[in-house]
């Protein structure tokens, strides 16, 4: 069944997903809250995130920093200079947006990375003008991305929100890799807000002004491009890639890992483009088909990264949408932070015996992105049961599973309930719905996506027996409450 982006916005706010913040006062664009259930659903994405992506390594770390930084952080790192977007604006009323998109979505094609020059000779080749008041557009301009803060009640206290949660792990580089016993590969990941004045903020939690992103920057010897103690393992898994030389047919083709270094990518990039993949597939359990790695070419490239594959998951209303990235940064930022900062980044690799200052590689993800993702690939409106089901994975779902005295004027049923609440919680996310008939509390529960009911009935008071409802296939079983844990341990 079809859905729109709408419908997801709709039923997200009914249940307490994620909806506009400050409401009451009529909202503020490209800024949302996460209610009840969608913060769980948030926290269960970053821990399953933590918990892949950090055991890659021992020397994976996560941190926690200032999301305020010093503005020599984005002169060194070229965001003052760099991070800008395109504008156009009406040269009659207050309409602006930002071009590439605008262009985009009259064209249907995309038009990431051009200068403002070609945006302003497309505007005028395809004859466009304002969509407000038909007037005639102004040239495209630029405009930077970043908030800046004034710290105190002096001047030139200027800071800035950061744009991204990168920054944090480069100007921690030098100490924590002193802390860390001076090894390579490090790993420094940090889960946590970015900041971004976009232009035309827009489709719900894609496009937002202030977001969360989980991010792991590892450093490592650039001398060790080409290598990764454990390539052997993976090499002849099969990688989901849109290259830019695939581009004319639009074709995703499967190369094994083996293969794509024959295309020039070094061992320590594909090796994490696996992971990434295997995360999705097996973590998050999307399915194959609506993954993808996009490769960017020479000019949609972000300023910093010399190889960058968007990690993209189809949308139902938006199509192939990036949600990550795995972006080969060199030693962009480190180098930046040396000058800027005059703290020496170059360190003394014992392994290798030899000098340099470390390369980047960022695996980086927006959350909300993810979470949009799964909503939007779960979310199942069911005619037959006459509910929404959200097919969620069941360690990503906000309850595994929910428990339901079949009456609720029977104290002996609801002891027993209570009972059985109290040793299930102890392990798995769960929640006690004495309200309404079995059939409601069922519907309320498939809307959630908890994946299991437990029905504890008359019977149970006899047989000591629990009846089981799978969320998905609707399907019961009858399950002993001494084996209860065990068997939602191997449904988990
Ligand atoms: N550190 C690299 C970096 O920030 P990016 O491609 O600009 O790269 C990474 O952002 C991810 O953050 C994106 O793939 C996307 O999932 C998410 N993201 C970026 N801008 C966003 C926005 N305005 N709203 C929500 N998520 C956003």
């Amino acid at each position: 069944m079809v859905h729109s982006a709408q419908d997801i916005a709709t039923f997200c706010k009914k249940k307490g997903f994620m909806y506009p913040s400050s409401e009451i006062y009529g909202g503020l664009a490209g800024l949302y809250d996460y209610g009840h259930l969608g913060t769980k659903l948030k926290h269960n994405f970053e821990r399953l995130w933590r918990e892949f992506f950090l055991s890659l390594d021992d020397n994976f770390v996560e941190i926690e920093a200032a999301n305020i930084m010093h503005e020599n952080v984005f002169k060194a790192s070229g965001h003052l200079e760099n991070f800008v977007d395109p504008i156009v604006t009406c040269s009659k009323c207050d309409f602006s947006e930002r071009a590439d998109h605008f262009i985009q979505a009259k064209t249907k094609t995309r038009h990431e990375g051009l200068s403002p020059e070609q945006l302003t000779a497309l505007i005028e080749k395809h004859k466009l003008v304002c969509p407000k008041c038909q007037s005639k557009l102004k040239p495209v301009s630029v405009m930077n991305m970043m908030f800046p803060v004034n710290l105190g009640t002096g001047k030139g206290n200027r800071a800035y929100l950061r744009p991204e949660t990168a920054q944090s792990p480069f100007v921690n580089f030098k100490l924590q890799y002193e802390l860390q016993r001076k090894k390579l590969p490090l790993g420094l990941a940090v889960i946590g807000k970015a900041y971004r004045n976009e232009i035309s903020p827009r489709n719900f939690v894609l496009r937002q002004r202030e977001f969360t992103q989980a991010e792991l920057q590892i450093f490592f010897n650039p001398a060790k491009l080409n290598e990764h103690k454990y390539f052997d393992l993976v090499k002849n898994y099969k990688v989901r890639v849109l290259s830019v030389s695939d581009r004319k047919e639009d074709q995703v083709v499967e190369r094994s890992a083996q293969e794509l270094l024959k295309t020039g990518l070094p061992q320590f990039y594909v090796y994490h483009l696996v992971k990434i993949q295997q995360f999705y597939l097996d973590v998050l359990k999307v399915p194959k088909e609506k993954l993808r790695f996009y490769e960017l070419d020479e000019k949609e490239k972000a300023f910093y990264n010399k190889y960058h594959f968007d990690i993209e998951i189809e949308l139902q209303e938006f199509g192939f949408t990036e949600v990550g990235g795995l972006h080969y940064r060199t030693n962009h930022d480190l180098s930046g932070h040396e000058k800027v900062s005059g703290q020496k980044m170059e360190i003394f690799d014992e392994e290798s015996s030899s000098k340099f200052i470390p390369h980047v590689l960022e695996l980086s993800f927006g959350v909300d992105r993810n979470v949009y993702s799964l909503l939007d690939l779960t979310y199942d409106d069911d005619k037959q049961r006459g509910n929404i089901v959200l097919h969620l994975p069941p360690q990503a779902t906000p309850f595994f599973c929910a428990v339901f005295p079949l009456v609720k004027n029977k104290p002996e049923v609801t002891a027993k309930a209570e009972e059985v609440f109290s040793l299930v919680k102890k392990q798995f996310t769960c929640f006690y719905d004495e309200a309404a008939s079995v059939g409601r509390r069922y519907a309320r529960a498939d809307e959630i996506g908890v994946r299991y009911g437990i029905t504890i009935d008359f019977e149970t008071l006899e047989d000591n027996a629990v009846t089981l409802r799978d969320r998905d296939t609707t399907q019961q079983e009858r399950v002993k409450i001494t084996k209860l844990l065990e068997r939602l341990s191997e449904l988990y």
